[in-house]
């Protein structure tokens, strides 16, 4: 080999460059800046211009992407690609360890690694003498595709190993190898597996940036990287923010390989591979089980998306002997997470009608399970998202259903496309009230503008008597369209006209063998909440109007400067404006709102109900305010910046009120990290959950 200094140095800084991409890339910790590395890499190309003969497929300027191919070539795996059985939850778990434990002794006293399994795609990574060579897909387990090309451009992965050179340098032996643990030599050929995705920050970043240039966005990272890993042009592969995590030797032959799971991913560690930082090594099933079952609340923590924990025999040795069923080795296990996305036939696409008339568009499901729940309806958030995404009746489309979010559709697949999918055209008309709809310039939203529209006229009342509004107890969903069917609400203000006869003629009989308590008694209860509600504060009757854009706290705000309805109602769209955390448009949806004929007639209606709560006035600017006044809280969980007396001190200085366990009172679950049981509670007595920020955004703060 050319010993020049010039050959030398080139040399130097192929390793140079391969040390900082390591760095950067696998350890996330850079030692020189993106320029200085840039530097870098323009002198090797320099070099490499003007001896095209040195440069050698672990050149870092190879990276970059080489000539589209034709297709893939096939590899022969040196060994099957094995895949795993799932367990879905502990029981399953343990009958793995009874089935395992019954076949071979040692398993009783055998420690147990596990590790997050990640929902990428399986890659098999061929090295001889320290380089990479080879690089194929999982395929059939048996033989998969060459990707080499494509996998190159992934500079997770190491062109060459040991990155780290130094490492090599201290260990270095008389015969020339070298070891990174006193008793093993780094083999001359070596085949590793591991997992190549899209962490969830990069395909966030990727989807908005597809989105600012106006193109179609990606449905989710699993899908994406497998996409771009089988490109036949590999600098498509090489735009993609694709990494990998390396968990398993396939194969080698010289040089030895620990036999001990826990010590493998140190030693991939150790030669430059990136390996989870999440691993754990249990002496015992148990709190191992336990680990993996706390994960699954944590796993948003991660930065990639994990579909469960694999649970490992640590023994390598043992678990190799106790061989494999069908494709799937015995000696480990999938421990998987409830699923959160699953794919669905889009049956229908329906239109609910708002409050404020805001038609949204709703998805009709084949009915499916996610994560234990059935699903039959999701969001599609509004027309325009389902003509970004093209999003047909008939689809096969892929559900997302995640910790409280309501779930939604990502997307159709356009691969099981038949031709029999139609087209979405969204209605010119209300589905309720057949009045044609209108949108507002700059708004995403189609609205019917018609005020007597009955299924606005539901969520109106809904809105009015909810929680945060009026907190009529009792005046649930049904009883509301039964009354309005009956004509006996025609507005929010009929409400305080009720009588115990129209009451018990909404509750129908169907009801009553479900209600636990009798007619007249429901009846009378709700007379007394609706009593009740007259005394509400000022805010709350703000509030329950229903007025587009002002919620809770801007309700509180406008208060605290207009200290009657009276007053607010004869006022211009500039004095409003000038309240602290009120913008123009919503100043202006206040003005045209109370100038409307309809709504002056229910104003004086409430007026005359005895429905008209003053203020006393606040000072503006004090610390305190009443914003969370009548509010009920309950706090569970480590919050981002208030203590538990912190949080207390905030709520009651505003008006609120802190109890200690979930009720039908509670108005809000302030949710931090990891909470208790009262979660749960609150979830199934449907309780708002919010967190601090929200909590804070409350008080307007
Ligand atoms: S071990 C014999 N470990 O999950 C070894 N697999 O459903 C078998 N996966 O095909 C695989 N993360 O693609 C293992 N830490 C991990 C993993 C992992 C993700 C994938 C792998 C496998 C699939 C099995």
């Amino acid at each position: 080999m050319d010993t020049s200094p010039a050959r030398q140095s080139y040399e130097e800084l192929k390793q140079q460059i391969h040390l900082h991409n390591h760095r950067y890339h696998v350890l996330d910790d850079p030692l020189i800046s993106d320029a200085e590395f840039d530097r870098l890499v323009v002198e090797l190309k320099q070099i490499e211009s003007e001896h095209p003969d040195w440069v050698t497929p672990d050149s870092p300027s190879q990276r970059a992407g080489g000539a589209p191919s034709e297709k893939f070539e096939k590899v022969r795996h040196p060994r099957p690609i094995l895949s795993l059985a799932n367990a879905f939850g502990a029981q399953d778990a343990r009958a793995w360890y009874e089935r395992i434990r019954k076949l071979d002794d040692r398993v009783e006293k055998a420690a147990f690694v596990v590790e997050p399994k990640i929902d990428g795609l399986s890659v098999v990574l061929h090295y001889r003498d320290g380089v990479f060579v080879q690089g194929a897909t999982r395929g059939d387990g048996e033989i998969g595709e060459d990707i080499t090309s494509n996998l190159r451009t992934i500079r997770a992965i190491p062109l060459r190993i040991p990155v780290n050179r130094e490492q090599r340098v201290e260990n270095s032996q008389s015969d020339g190898q070298f070891s990174l643990f006193s008793n093993s030599i780094l083999p001359n050929y070596l085949v590793v597996r591991g997992e190549v995705f899209i962490p969830i920050k990069d395909f966030e970043t990727l989807n908005q940036k597809l989105e600012e240039a106006g193109e179609k966005t990606y449905l989710n990272p699993r899908n994406t990287a497998a996409g771009s890993l089988r490109q036949l042009d590999p600098s498509i592969t090489a735009s993609r923010p694709l990494t990998l995590l390396v968990y398993q030797v396939v194969y080698s032959e010289g040089g030895g390989v620990p036999a001990s799971q826990w010590e493998l991913l140190d030693w991939l560690k150790a030669l430059g591979f990136p390996v989870t930082d999440v691993a754990r090594r249990f002496a015992d099933l148990e709190p191992a089980i336990v680990f993996t079952e706390t994960f699954a609340t944590r796993r948003d923590d991660l930065p990639y998306e994990a579909d469960g924990m694999v649970l490992k025999l640590d023994d390598l040795r043992l678990a190799a002997d106790l061989g494999f069923v069908g494709k799937d080795p015995r000696g480990a296990i999938a421990f998987k997470f409830p699923a959160r996305e699953v794919t669905t036939t889009l049956n229908a696409i329906g239109v609910a009608v708002g409050r404020t008339g805001v038609l949204t568009p709703y998805a009709v499901l084949e009915r499916v399970n996610i994560g234990g729940v059935n699903v039959e309806r999701a969001t599609l958030h509004n027309f325009d998202y389902i003509a970004e995404k093209d999003i047909r009746e008939g689809d096969r489309v892929l559900i997302k259903r995640a910790g409280e979010v309501i779930p939604y559709v990502i997307g159709p697949i356009i691969e099981l496309r038949t031709g029999a999918e139609k087209p979405y055209v969204p209605p010119s008309a209300c589905p309720a009230c057949g009045q044609p709809v209108e949108h507002i310039e700059g708004e995403v939203a189609w609205y019917c503008v018609n005020a007597a529209c009955p299924a606005q006229l539901v969520r109106n009342v809904e809105h009015f008597v909810s929680k945060g509004a009026m907190d009529i107890a009792g005046m649930g969903i049904k009883i509301v369209e039964k009354l309005i069917e009956a004509g006996l609400v025609k507005d929010v203000a009929d409400i305080y006209k009720l009588e115990r006869e129209d009451i018990l003629e909404a509750v129908t009989k169907k009801d009553r063998k479900t209600e636990k308590e009798p007619p007249g008694k429901i009846a009378e209860n709700l007379l007394a909440a609706i009593e009740t509600s007259k005394r509400q504060p000022l805010n709350r009757l703000i509030t329950a109007l229903g007025i587009h854009g002002v919620g809770e706290t801007i309700a509180s705000d406008l208060t605290r400067v207009f200290p009657s309805l009276d007053m607010l109602m004869e006022t211009s769209k500039d004095q409003i404006q000038m309240v602290e955390g009120v913008g123009p448009n919503i100043a202006a949806a206040i003005v045209d709102w109370f100038g409307r004929e309809r709504n002056r007639a229910v104003l004086a209606k409430l007026k005359a109900a005895g429905v008209w709560p003053t203020a006393s006035p606040s000072p503006v600017h004090g610390s305190s305010s009443g914003a969370l006044s009548g509010l009920t809280f309950v706090v569970t969980g480590t919050l981002p910046t208030l203590s538990r007396e912190g949080v207390k001190g905030f709520i009651e200085q505003h008006g609120g009120k802190v109890t200690d366990s979930v009720s039908k009172k509670t108005s809000y679950l302030v949710l931090g990290e990891a909470p208790g049981s009262k979660l749960q509670k609150a979830q199934e007595m449907g309780v708002k959950v919010i967190g601090e920020e929200e909590l804070r955004k409350l008080c307007g703060k």
